[in-house]
């Protein structure tokens, strides 16, 4: 089916006479006949559902279609977009072992990995997205695990040239691990690219509402463990928690990375998706095909108008053709790629307050990907601690405004920018 085809109808069929609407089974646990009907599922010999942390089928129908709309062979659900890029990790690396990150990627993630997941044991080593291939290459060590980028970054913007860290983590006998979030699966598909597990914050433009935290994890089944069973023991050796069960073995290279993900990960970290929260999502996902279009639309006309107005001193957007990623974009992204466009005050600071401060249209957020528009200036909110030297360091420096183009008509959205930028 085609991509639009599948966000209004895939991942469930009712059959006759069953309700037309994904149904919210809002049920922490399900009833068995006998212990022995039961003691299939948790030995992973039954398809059934037992307790809601685990797996619970409204989740399940809306993970089908995001499997479905990347391409995959197997997918779950996460409480958030953050789960989703630990549990990825996690499935794979474990004390001890190494990381090769994109060093643009969301700040949560950069801290997840270069904080959390270090004090864990894992360390990381952090690659500019435009290296060479020998640059990249030589990030990788005997205990590397696993490859992590974004395919457009939050908020640099970055565009990652997947085929190229792709070659290189294949070349070290590891899966590149890629966040989907902001183009989506309507824009690209970074399987078909050589990426082996995509991740995504469907907060953001899946669900598309600013209704419902949530993440997802899908599997190209394409990344044969076996292959390098030596690196991945967890996958490729009997699990003691979970009845001796070899997860490559029993499930293969297409449902192996999912499964083990949900019956040890998900057992012990419970960042499960509430069915309603799942339900809201695939309301979002009914028209994301649709909404993608116009998020591109309104966040093209604001980047050409910020380009050509003179109190704006550069504009980040990958569909500018002065963008360093124009070229990374059009092979990646040709029908689009997002609605966050980043944008310099020339009047450094204090413009970006004004400009802030006078806006009526766009509200300020530290969200991104709604259907209303929303902006920040991290200068003044999430990194207000920095002084400027420290916000130039780390890629947001103090005149920067990040604006998510949301579903308005962009001649409104650009008279209010305008408006805006007049009274700086
Ligand atoms: C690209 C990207 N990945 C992951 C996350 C984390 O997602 P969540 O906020 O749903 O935990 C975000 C959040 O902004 C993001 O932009």
């Amino acid at each position: 089916m085609n991509r639009d085809t599948i966000c209004v109808q895939g991942g469930y069929t009712p059959g006759n006479g069953e309700p037309r609407q994904v149904p919210i089974i809002q049920s922490t646990t399900f009833k068995y006949a006998t212990s022995e009907d039961m003691g299939k599922l948790f030995d992973l010999e039954a398809n059934g559902y037992f307790y809601s942390r685990l797996q619970n089928p409204t989740c399940d129908i809306v993970a089908k279609k995001i499997c479905e709309l990347e391409g995959g062979t197997a997918a779950m659900l996460t409480s958030s977009g953050q789960a989703a890029n630990f549990f990825a990790l996690f499935n794979i690396c474990e004390a001890g072992d190494h990381i090769v990150a994109s060093s643009t990627i969301y700040g949560g993630t950069f801290n997840l990995i270069s904080v959390t997941m270090a004090k864990m044991g894992i360390t990381a080593t952090f690659v500019d997205p435009l290296c060479t291939e020998e640059e990249l290459d030589a990030a990788f060590q005997p205990n590397t695990k696993a490859v992590f980028g974004e395919t457009i970054a939050n908020p640099a913007l970055t565009v990652l040239d997947i085929e190229k860290f792709a070659k290189a983590a294949h070349a070290h006998g590891v899966p590149l691990i890629v966040d989907n979030t902001f183009p989506t699966p309507v824009n690209c598909r970074p399987f078909e690219w050589g990426a082996d597990i995509v991740t995504h914050s469907t907060t953001k433009y899946m669900d598309g509402h600013g209704a419902a935290v949530g993440g997802a994890i899908v599997d190209s089944g394409k990344f044969d463990w076996m292959a390098h069973a030596e690196k991945f023991s967890g996958l490729c050796t009997p699990d003691d928690s979970y009845h001796g069960i070899t997860y490559a073995e029993r499930f293969g290279k297409e449902g192996a990375f999912i499964t083990k993900a949900t019956a040890q990960l998900m057992r012990d970290f419970g960042s499960t998706q509430s069915p309603m929260s799942a339900y809201m999502l695939n309301l979002g996902l009914e028209s994301l095909h649709v909404r993608m279009q116009r998020h591109c639309e309104n966040g093209m006309a604001v980047a050409k108008f910020l380009e050509s107005h003179p109190k704006v001193a550069y504009v980040n957007y990958c569909g500018l053709e002065s963008s360093p990623y124009h070229a990374l974009a059009r092979k990646y992204l040709p029908n689009g790629s997002c609605g966050v466009v980043s944008f310099g005050l020339a009047g450094g600071r204090e413009a970006a307050s004004t400009f802030m401060k006078a806006l009526k249209l766009a509200a300020i957020e530290t969200h991104v990907a709604d259907a209303r528009t929303c902006c920040l200036n991290p200068a003044s909110s999430t990194h207000r601690q920095m002084n400027d030297e420290q916000l130039r360091a780390a890629g947001v420096p103090a005149e920067l405004v990040r604006m998510s183009c949301g579903l308005e008509s962009s001649e409104d959205l650009i008279a209010d920018i305008a408006q805006a930028l007049d009274q700086i």
